[in-house]
């Protein structure tokens, strides 16, 4: 366990690392989808004051811990609030045993949360506050704002804001994979690894939202709130370059593009294969990175993750059983759940006899307002002359569209 450590004073980290194993290889997937290798924190933070606010919980896994850390800064029972930014269980799923012990505590939720705590935990409303937007909370010498920062990833969410100290308290906005270990702020951790991991998180998690983040950041740019601490409730708390921080949350939730090309692609027997390294020498000739994933052996975050900014998406897929090639089709579905920004894509495979995979893949995307480029590459059997001619003609479609949109 992590020791408490002092966010400013009177304001405690209370938070959690979850780097628990399914098994003896890896650890346990966020969501059960996503790999984390690097783990995930549950961030958490007591407020003492004359009254006592504790702002996000962590997992029901771990509320002992936090019950733990808790009881070495104060009783229990004086924890007279307690705010739930978000109601994710990651963040709320200790709420039944901490209530065992803090008895006189009242809930603060924004208005879509209030059902999310009856029904997720059976408790009942006479322990809820709504928190409504700019309320402000006084707790002594300390004074709470909520701002209702709804979808961010839920109806619910809300940030917290300390006056006094400018810490903003985000929850899942802002947040980055990785367990902090015993680090807190940005300049104790490399930066950049938690910004690849932040980028990871946005992409799996935050990105169907993305015109909700813009929205919460135009807010706090309009309103001029100023913030010294930056704290989401996943990775670490943010206090040395703020505006760097937010345009970095910014550019992700418009869809910058980065000059690059991701090709995913399947195969079982090679033909396949053969295209896609027809396909990624070509797009090298023109200096422009390629990005390759192989979709049956490459982690899904990181396939998502980079497909986010590319400006192009290439697809490689042998026809199973008349369909796309499973692994493909997942993270194809997965592009489609997260309703990413419609890109074009190139797409190209092999079949045996009828095909069928690259019909339904065109179908699929125009289903989510992807561009579907020409020409749509099918080969039966080993590709030939002909074949890699059109992969070439597909290729500088390709080239044409990135230096377009990346040279803007
Ligand atoms: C289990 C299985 C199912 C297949 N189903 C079809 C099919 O429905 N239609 C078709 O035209 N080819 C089908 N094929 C043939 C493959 O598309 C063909 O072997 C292709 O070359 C595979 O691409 P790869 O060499 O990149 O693995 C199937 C192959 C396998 C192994």
């Amino acid at each position: 366990m992590n020791d408490v450590r002092k966010v400013v004073e009177n304001i405690y980290y209370v938070g959690v690392d979850d780097k628990r194993k399914h098994d003896e290889k890896q650890l346990k997937k966020f969501e059960n989808i996503w790999p984390i290798p690097y783990g995930i924190s549950y961030n958490a933070f007591l407020i003492v004051d004359e009254k006592v606010a504790l702002i996000d919980l962590v997992d029901e896994a771990f509320a002992d811990d936090l019950i733990k850390k808790i009881k070495s800064i104060t009783d229990l029972e004086r924890v007279d609030y307690i705010i739930l930014n978000h109601m994710e269980p990651d963040h709320t799923g200790a709420l039944p045993k901490i209530l065992e012990h803090a008895k006189n505590a009242k809930i603060l939720v924004s208005k879509r949360g209030i059902n999310m705590v009856k029904d997720f935990y059976g408790i009942d409303e006479s322990k809820i506050i709504e928190a409504k937007d700019n309320m402000e909370l006084k707790l002594g010498k300390r004074t709470l704002r909520f701002i209702m920062a709804p979808f961010l990833h839920w109806p619910e969410t809300m940030f917290t804001y300390v006056v006094e100290d400018k810490i903003l308290f985000t929850c899942d906005a802002f947040g980055a994979y990785g367990a902090l270990n015993g680090k807190l702020f940005d300049d104790e951790v490399d930066l950049e690894h938690y910004l690849s991991e932040g980028k990871h998180y946005y992409s799996n998690i935050v990105s169907p939202y993305a015109n909700f983040v813009q929205r919460a950041i135009q807010r706090v740019k309009k309103e001029n709130l100023e913030i010294k601490i930056l704290a989401p409730s996943h990775g670490p708390l943010y206090r040395t370059d703020i505006p760097r921080i937010l345009d970095f949350y910014d550019r992700l939730s418009r869809w910058v593009p980065e000059r690059k090309v991701v090709i995913v692609y399947g195969s079982m027997y090679g033909f396949t294969k053969k295209m896609v390294n027809f396909v990624k020498a070509e797009i090298e000739k023109h200096k422009i990175p390629v990005k390759l994933y192989d979709a049956s052996y490459s982690d899904l975050s990181d396939m998502i993750t980079d497909i986010l900014d590319s400006p192009v998406l290439m697809v490689g897929t042998p026809t199973y059983d008349a369909q796309i090639y499973p692994p493909v089709q997942v993270v194809m579905h997965m592009v489609k759940t997260k309703r990413f920004k419609s890109k074009p894509v190139g797409i190209f495979g092999v079949f045996g006899w009828g095909g069928g995979a690259l019909e339904k893949l065109k179908t699929m995307l125009e289903g989510t307002k992807f561009t579907v480029l020409e020409p749509i590459v099918g080969s039966r059997g080993m590709p030939t002359q002909e074949v890699y001619e059109q992969l070439k003609q597909l290729v500088n479609t390709v080239v044409e569209i990135v230096n377009k949109e990346t040279e803007k």
